[in-house]
């Protein structure tokens, strides 16, 4: 593997809502359980940006920033799987408390890391754990509710794509809503049958109608905010409104009416929540599913990939056009390029 090295470069927050900044600190150690990854590649994803504005679980500060990626295990810690994973290519996500992906190395759980199949390449691997699992586990959540149709908000987002191909896949109707003329093609371009914008005045009439035709009683929401309110109130009896994101950034204010005399329910999904409730066979099954699909259903446009130094023109690329597809950050350009 050869020698590592003391120090490396890494991204910086050093305060919630601060400019990052790019630094030399030392390489990590992998403690028991652990691997050291050499990451290769990382996306900015809007989980990433709630991070540094200071939203959502947070870290102690300064902190390396980035929650998944892609890399190669070159050391590790006290343990089977971790001394079985050095040398391979994996997709990798952080520990919640520890240092994050946007760096040259990564010190993170081994169980945190998926080795990446033959065929699958770093750069998708970087992509491979957050939005893939969160769609199959949507798709898995459709299934044992028995919903004929989902309802799917912030449609035209990588994860929004996603979930226009299984529904393909899986025969489910989705009911896509996205809030640009562009995007109702975009999808409309995928073969998505049902796309409807948010800008359009009869949208929300238009909306109760085709969930009412469909029984959409699935209704994932990413912006949180006013549309979690609407979904409330256009949904059809007995529906499921789950809270994934909060793309919106305002608060919620929900009519009791809308919801309790036709018993609809509220609830959130979280990621990490989910798969720590899994046993280890589905997690196995899903982590190797999500590589099968890695191609076709589960891909991510890429937009750019950034050297990590220029991380805030990555950061400003992102936020400027998210549906564009994702920025990537790259740690390590050879190994990107030699797969
Ligand atoms: N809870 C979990 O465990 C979990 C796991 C995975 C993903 N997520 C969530 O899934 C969502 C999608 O993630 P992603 O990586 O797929 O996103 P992405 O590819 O970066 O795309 C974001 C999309 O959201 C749209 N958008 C942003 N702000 C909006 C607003 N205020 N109103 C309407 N549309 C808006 C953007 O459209 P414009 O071009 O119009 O801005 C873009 O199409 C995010 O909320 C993310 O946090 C949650």
């Amino acid at each position: 593997m050869g020698a590592l090295p003391d120090v490396m470069q890494a991204v910086q927050l050093d305060a919630p809502g601060a400019r990052v900044s790019v630094r030399e600190v030392p390489v990590p150690k992998p403690g028991p359980g652990e691997v050291l990854v050499r990451m290769a590649a990382s996306p900015i994803n809007p989980s990433d940006l709630a991070f540094l504005m200071g939203a959502g679980p947070q870290k102690p500060f300064p902190a390396i920033p980035g929650i998944e990626g892609s890399g190669t295990v070159v050391a590790a810690g006290r343990g089977l799987l971790p001394r079985f994973l050095v040398g391979k290519r994996v997709a990798c996500a952080a520990a919640p408390t520890s240092g994050g992906t946007w760096a040259e190395y990564m010190a993170t759980p081994a169980r945190r890391c998926v080795p990446l199949k033959r065929g699958v390449s770093l750069e998708q691997g970087a992509m491979l754990l957050v939005n893939p699992l969160t769609a199959l586990a949507f798709f898995d959540i459709a299934k044992r509710g028995k919903h004929a149709a989902i309802v799917s908000t912030a449609a035209a987002s990588a994860l929004g794509r996603m979930i226009v191909r299984l529904g393909a896949r899986h025969g489910v109707p989705i009911i896509n809503i996205v809030r640009r003329q562009s995007h109702v093609e975009l999808l409309h371009s995928m073969g998505a049958k049902y796309v409807l914008n948010t800008g359009d005045a009869d949208f929300s009439a238009q909306l109760r109608t085709l969930a009412y035709q469909l029984n959409a009683t699935l209704l994932l929401d990413a912006l949180a905010g006013r549309q979690t309110a609407q979904l409330l109130r256009v949904a059809p009896a007995g529906s499921t409104v789950v809270v994934y994101g909060y793309l919106a950034r305002e608060p919620s204010v929900i009519e009791a009416t809308t919801f309790l005399y036709e018993e609809k329910e509220l609830t959130g999904f979280y990621l990490p929540n989910w798969l720590a409730k899994k046993g280890l066979p589905q997690v196995l099954r899903d982590t190797s599913r999500v590589q099968q699909l890695a191609g076709t259903d589960l891909q991510t446009t890429v937009q750019r990939r950034v050297p990590l130094s220029a991380v805030q023109e990555a950061l400003d690329l992102y936020q400027d056009n998210m549906t564009a597809g994702k920025v990537l950050l790259v740690a390590n350009q050879s190994d990107v390029s030699n797969g």
